[in-house]
Order: C-alpha cells, then structure tokens, then sequence
C-alpha cells in the first residue's frame, strides 16, 4: 500500500494567506496541516508516500516536509503543472503508484481517526474503491453518496440541488490500481476539471466493487477562514497537553491546558487555555484566551485575544478584544494611544477587516 497525498491546488478561498503559503503549511495548533495527514498515514504503517505540488507553491511545501527522514518513511514530490482535477493529480502520479494499491488524503483536510482500520477493511472486503464518509447538514455543499443496504456506493453527485443522502465525500480515499483505467476515460467536468467523484462513478458503472465507510468522528476541511479557525478549536481541544518551556512571571496566570514554547515570555497577563503559543513570542499586560494559537516571533501586548490564530511574526498591540481572527504573517494590528477617528490600514489583496 502506497499514499498519495495532494497538496497542490490554488487554495484560493484562502487568500490572502495563501497568497505567500500553501494552504497545506497553514498551522492549527502550531503544527501545517499536513504534518497531521503524514502522521496519519504514517501510522497506518505506509512507507511509500507520494506529494502532489504546485509549480507556486512546491518548494515551500518541500521545505516543512522534507524527504521522510523525521517519519522514517520515504517521500517523493511529484510536480502537477496545473490544478486540473483529483484525478488528473492521480493521472499526474501514474509512475509513481505503477500497480499498488493506495490511500489517497488531501493534504488541507483532517479527520479525528486514524486511517488503518479504514485500510484494513479495503483489504479485507478485497474493494477496487473504499470511500469515507460523513453525515453533513448541508449536503448541497459537498460531493454526495447514494449507497445500499450493504454500505455499497450506488451513484455519486457533486454538489446536488437534491441530494439523495445527507453523506458527503471526506478527502481520503483508498483505490487499487483500477482507477487508473476509470481516469483514463473520464472527460473534464464543466469546471475544466478531472474529477475524482466521476472516476469512482466509472468503477461503479464497470461494476468494480466501490464500498463506504461512515466517520463517525469529526472531520475538517480547511478551505476558508472559519473552517481554519473550527480546526485550531477541536485540535486544540483534543491534542493540546500542559507544557510549559518559556517564562512566567510571578504577575501572570496560566489556566487549564496550554502549551508555551521555548524562549517565549509571559509577562503580567493571563492565558486560558486550550492556547498554544510558540518560541520567542511575548506575551504583555494581555488576556489570551481559549482557543487561541499564537506562532514563533509574535508580539500581544494591552490586548485581548480569543479564539484566534496569530501566525508567525505577528504582533497585535493595545487591541481591547479581538475573536475570530485569523492574522497572517508579520502582520501588525495596533491601536495608535491617540485618540481619533481615522483609521490607518496597510493592508494586503483579498484581506478583510471588520471593525
Ligand atoms: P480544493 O480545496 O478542492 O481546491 P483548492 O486547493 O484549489 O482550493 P480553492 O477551492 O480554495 O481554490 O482541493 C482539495 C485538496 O486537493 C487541496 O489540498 C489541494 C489539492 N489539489 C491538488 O493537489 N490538485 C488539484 O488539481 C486540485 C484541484 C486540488
């Protein structure tokens, strides 16, 4: 068993984030999102991982994986020139999966289980496709399964007016190498795109053997700003442990579980947790509240912070109280003390200020 994991893609529901990142490098919890899908796969007891890049953002996504040492596990980069579809990135690693089966897991999406009994089932219900599934309020939004009594999958629709079910398509995947064949005859969509849902339907029509597997964890996909925030919040809550390597000072309250990074300095504030902050970040006369992730190199002083995530080398300064808010990169918010009306923005394409 080999895994495939796709972290090409425009990511452009993002933006402006993923002007400068790979929507896959983007941390929850201090930690890119595909670092959670390699452990994943990882645990499984998988190998052989391939990574589908972009032209754009490829090197960067090279650099925060490396070749698989840190796993034990070997990875090759495998370049889509352009983001044509799942399954044109699967046509596009061909060479890569030759006849093995293969867990495909894209690489902005996360789930709370681990993979190995879902592989385990493939093996043993001997399936040309094994697909995971969600039960989702809004179906219309998503890639949906009609499937029979037996958990067989019957008829796949993207985003239907009228779903037949209310199960949609989570991003992992396992296929045996007849996939390839159904690429092969598949057109593009009317979004130019190979799709993999019309791939699977192929299997189904050839009367391959395409069964379903129901999450009954959680799921998330991080494609825009609240579904990132709506990630650092259940990772936060089910991963972070109490450690604390930087400084506290004796004015300063750590409550419930928080981690706090090396040379970072908390200093007459408060932090609530579940809050993870990273190295060399300073924390001054501020409240840092639950759920909050604040990277390496940042700055929050006279501030309140909640449910939150300040990347690297951002600084929030003399703000009373800012929620929901996802800061980019260096980025600074700061409230002059002088008070007067206007306001003084420098701010980049696509971004969004509410005030
Ligand atoms: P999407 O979220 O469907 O696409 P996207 O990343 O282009 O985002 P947006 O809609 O905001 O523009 O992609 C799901 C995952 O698959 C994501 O990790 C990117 C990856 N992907 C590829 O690797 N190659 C592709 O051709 C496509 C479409 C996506």
């Amino acid at each position: 068993m080999k895994a495939l994991v796709l972290s090409g893609g425009k990511g452009t529901r993002l933006r402006p984030l993923t002007h400068t990142t790979a929507k896959q490098l983007i941390p929850v919890a201090n930690k890119p999102i595909i670092h959670y899908v390699i452990d994943s796969i990882v645990k499984a007891g998988i190998k052989d991982i391939g990574v589908i890049i972009a032209p754009e953002t490829g090197q960067d996504v090279k650099d925060a994986v490396g070749d698989g040492s840190r796993w034990g596990v070997n990875i090759t980069y495998i370049l889509q020139d352009e983001p044509a579809g799942l399954a044109h990135a699967v046509k596009t690693a061909k060479g890569f999966l030759g006849d093995s089966p293969f867990v495909m897991y894209l690489g902005d999406n996360l789930i709370g289980m681990e993979i190995d009994g879902f592989i385990d089932e493939f093996n043993r219900e001997h399936c040309d496709a094994l697909i995971l599934l969600k039960h989702v309020a809004e179906p219309q939004r998503f890639g949906v399964a009609e499937i029979n009594d037996k958990g067989e999958v019957v008829r796949l629709i993207e985003k239907p007016k009228e779903p037949p079910s209310d199960l949609a398509l989570v991003g992992v995947y396992v296929f045996s190498p007849d996939i390839h064949n159904a690429i092969d005859v598949i057109k593009p969509s009317w979004r130019g795109e190979l799709e993999i849902t019309d791939a699977i339907q192929e299997l189904i029509s050839g009367n391959k053997k395409v069964k379903s597997h129901i999450l009954d964890s959680w799921w998330l996909d991080t494609g825009k700003k609240d579904d990132m925030l709506e990630a650092n919040r259940v990772v936060l809550d089910e991963m972070i442990h109490s450690d604390i390597k930087g400084k506290v000072d004796a004015e300063s309250k750590v409550i419930g579980r928080v981690s706090i990074d090396e040379g970072s300095y908390i200093e007459n504030s408060t932090v609530r947790g579940p809050a993870v902050i990273g190295k060399n970040t300073v924390v001054r006369n501020s409240f840092v509240g639950p759920y909050t992730s604040i990277g390496n190199d940042c700055l929050v002083e006279n501030t309140s912070v909640e449910f939150s995530v300040m990347l690297d080398g951002s600084k929030v300064i003399g703000i009373e109280r800012l929620e929901e808010s996802l800061v980019g990169k260096k980025s600074v918010i700061c409230k002059d003390d002088v008070p007067h009306k206007a306001l003084r923005l420098h701010i980049g394409d696509d971004s969004e200020v509410r005030l």
